[in-house]
């Protein structure tokens, strides 16, 4: 049985789901998984884990904050354990190329290279947003690729779990592998 670190940072919601759904696929494979809200109280690293997930969302061009610092502060336990990153943003549905760049730019700004990369198509809340949110995210939707949804007495989520949890599998099939000789 392996113990696993799932660090995440989220401002809506969908990446607490996310490493939630990464969680339980780790359970169902008989391992432990601590998911662990970087913005919480009494935050600890991820050393004495077999393996680290690391999730963040994206607001207006960014990673979440916490989870650069957390990053670069844990860079040595990352780069010596097993472990991947996810990265949750609307440009995953739909304009591949703006997700491959925040990935890009969050790798130049912490120094860490992960070996396993996935992008997640996040979601619209509209009905959980406030006024001026609502009326922003209505008009980046609307002039985005990717047929994102304008209709704001709904919400929209574009997150598809399989691929979490193929990410999730993948991940877990590669720590019993053991390291690439
Ligand atoms: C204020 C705001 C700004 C956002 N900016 C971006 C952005 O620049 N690029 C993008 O692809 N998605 C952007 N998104 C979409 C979020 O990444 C998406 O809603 C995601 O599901 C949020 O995850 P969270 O709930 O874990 O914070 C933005 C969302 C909000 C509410």
């Amino acid at each position: 049985m392996s113990r696993i670190c799932i660090p995440y940072a989220t401002s809506e919601g969908q990446t607490a789901r996310i490493a939630a759904h990464v969680a339980d696929v780790v359970r169902a494979h008989g391992h432990e998984a601590d998911v662990v809200d970087v913005k919480g109280p009494r935050l600890g690293g991820p050393d004495g884990y077999d393996g680290v997930v690391v999730g963040s969302s994206i607001h207006l061009g960014h990673h979440d904050k916490h989870v650069r610092d957390y990053v670069r502060q844990h860079r040595q336990t990352l780069e010596r354990v097993p472990s991947a990153f996810f990265s949750v943003s609307l440009a995953a549905h739909g304009d591949e190329q703006e997700a491959e760049r925040y990935v890009e730019a969050f790798e130049q700004e912490t120094g860490w290279r992960p070996a396993t990369v996935a992008m997640f198509s996040g979601a619209l809340l509209y009905t959980q947003y406030g006024f001026l949110k609502r009326r922003l995210m209505k008009r980046i939707a609307g002039g985005k690729p990717g047929g994102l949804g304008t209709d704001v007495s709904r919400d929209y989520v574009y997150t598809e779990w399989d691929a979490v949890t193929r990410f999730t599998e993948d991940f877990l099939a590669g720590l019993a592998a053991g390291p690439a000789s």
